[in-house]
Parts: structure tokens; sequence; C-alpha cells
């Protein structure tokens, strides 16, 4: 009998070293959500009410410091038709920018997407801050992209589907939200769904170094994809874990792991 497909993989450590384990030009698509230099200490919600991750990095500098060399891992990592989604906001966007220019070339910028979400509160001194950015480049000058479909808004096409645009209109979780673990700073399924189906091609894997609760690896395992993700904390990843037992209940790759 041959054996089960490998479907998806959890590490625990700092990705920096754990990159380095994986095997260059093997990744289809990776995508990033790393800590956004909020300053602030992120604490989570229910289970993970002592589950806590610094989100703090003093200045910019230290930050560019902090996500260069794991970038140029990353890079490392990919295929020559790989690319990378890197999930940043309005606190990180310009630096996170300017150093993908660097590490992945100018010329491989493919789109500045905003996810639009929604939820949250508004200022009486500034525009309200609705959205995330997500900064996609890839490798080479060929990579996969699917366009994804979205319903259109226009009378003209009232109850069809169109490309969709690069600005995402997909709420953020709101407390009441079944797929809700309490992880702080969990994103959405359908925002990863959409990313990894339009981004990555199927049977390819997916790789989240800063995977917290798991939501692009349970989007890459549920689309036929296979992921890798990393993680420093313990309760991320056994929260990232349950989640994909119960999209992959046996799972080749995660014996002995995780
Ligand atoms: C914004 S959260 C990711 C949330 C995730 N996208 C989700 O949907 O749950 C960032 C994660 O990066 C992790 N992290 C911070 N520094 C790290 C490092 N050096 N290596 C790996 N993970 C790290 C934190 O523990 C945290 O879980």
């Amino acid at each position: 009998m041959s054996s089960p497909e490998p479907r998806w993989r959890l590490e625990l450590g700092d990705c920096l070293s754990l990159l380095s384990g994986v095997e260059p030009g093997s990744v289809g698509l990776a995508y990033l959500d790393p800590p956004f230099n909020t300053g602030k200490t992120r604490r989570g919600r229910g289970e993970h009410a002592a589950t806590v991750y610094a989100d703090s990095f003093g200045g910019g500098t230290d930050y560019r410091e902090f996500l260069r060399p794991r970038l140029a891992e990353i890079r490392r990592t990919l295929a020559e038709d790989g690319a990378i989604l890197a999930h940043v906001d309005w606190r990180s966007s310009h630096h996170v920018r300017l150093l993908l220019d660097e590490v992945f070339g100018v010329e491989r910028f493919i789109n500045h997407i905003v996810w639009s979400y929604g939820l949250g509160g508004s200022s009486p001194r500034s525009f309200a801050r609705k959205h995330d950015d997500i900064l996609y480049y890839s490798k080479g000058s060929h990579y996969y992209f699917q366009p994804p479909m979205v319903p259109a808004t226009s009378q003209r096409l009232a109850g069809r589907l169109k490309k969709s645009t690069d600005v995402l209109q997909i709420p953020a979780l709101n407390n009441m939200a079944l797929e809700r673990t309490g992880y702080p700073t969990q994103k959405p399924l359908a925002l990863l769904s959409l990313l990894i189906e339009a981004c990555a091609a199927p049977g390819a894997t997916v790789l989240d170094p800063f995977c917290g609760s798991g939501t692009t690896l349970v989007a890459a395992v549920a689309s036929g994809r296979e992921a890798i993700g990393f993680d420093v904390s313990s309760a991320a990843l056994s929260t990232a874990r349950k989640r994909l037992h119960a999209v992959v209940p046996a799972n080749h790759l995660a014996l002995g792991r995780a």
C-alpha cells in the first residue's frame, strides 16, 4: 500500500532558523502576516485569554532589520514561478514595500491589494482606518494567477460574477463568527481562501512562516494545496493543529513534527 500524501507540517520556533530547513525552490506561495509593530501586546480571548505575543520592534529600522533576513530566506524557498503575499497595515506597509523591492526587485511587484474589512470604530480626528494591505510580488517573470470571481456590484451586471479588483471587501471576524478560535489577530478563512486559490496552483505548497492560529494552512489544505506553518508560540501551533486535523484527520507529514 502506498503511503498517504503529505498535506501539512507545523514547526515551533523562530521562522528564521526553520526556513533554512525548507528545500530551496519547493514553495509555490508564501503568505506572511507578521507582527505589525503596533507597540502593543496582543492578547487572545476564550481559551486564548492567556495567549500573548509582543507586537513591538521599536522603530522602523529595527522592524526592517527583523524582516529583511526572513524575506530573503522566504525567497530562497520559492519556486521560480512562486510568489509572496505580505500582509501588513498602515504602520508597516511602507517599510515592507521597500524591503520587498530590495529582496525581490521592483520589477517583481504585482499588486498592492487592499483588504477592506469594515469592522471597527471611527475617529473624530482622522478618516477611520478600515483596511490592511497585502503586497504581492513574484520571484520570477512567470507566476500562477487565476483571477478570483466576485459578485458584480453594477446594475448592468446584477446577479453575475466579475473578476475581482485589487480591493477585497471581506468582513473581519466578528465575536460571533463560528471559525473564531480566540487567537489574537486571526484572519478570516474567506480572505485566505480567495488569495490562495488565486495565487497558488492546485497541489502547490503554501508556506506561512508566522502562521498563528493556522488560517492560511487550513485554507490551503481545504483547497487541495499542501501547507507548511511555523510559529514561535506553542499556543498558536496547538490551535493550528486542531483546525488542520478537522480538515485532514489522517495527515502523514504532521506525525512527530508538531
Ligand atoms: C499576526 S499573527 C498571525 C495570525 C494568523 N495569520 C492567523 O490567522 O491566526 C503573527 C504571528 O507571528 C508569530 N511570530 C512572531 N515572531 C515570530 C518569529 N520570529 N517566527 C515565527 N513566528 C513568529 C506570533 O506568535 C503570531 O502568532
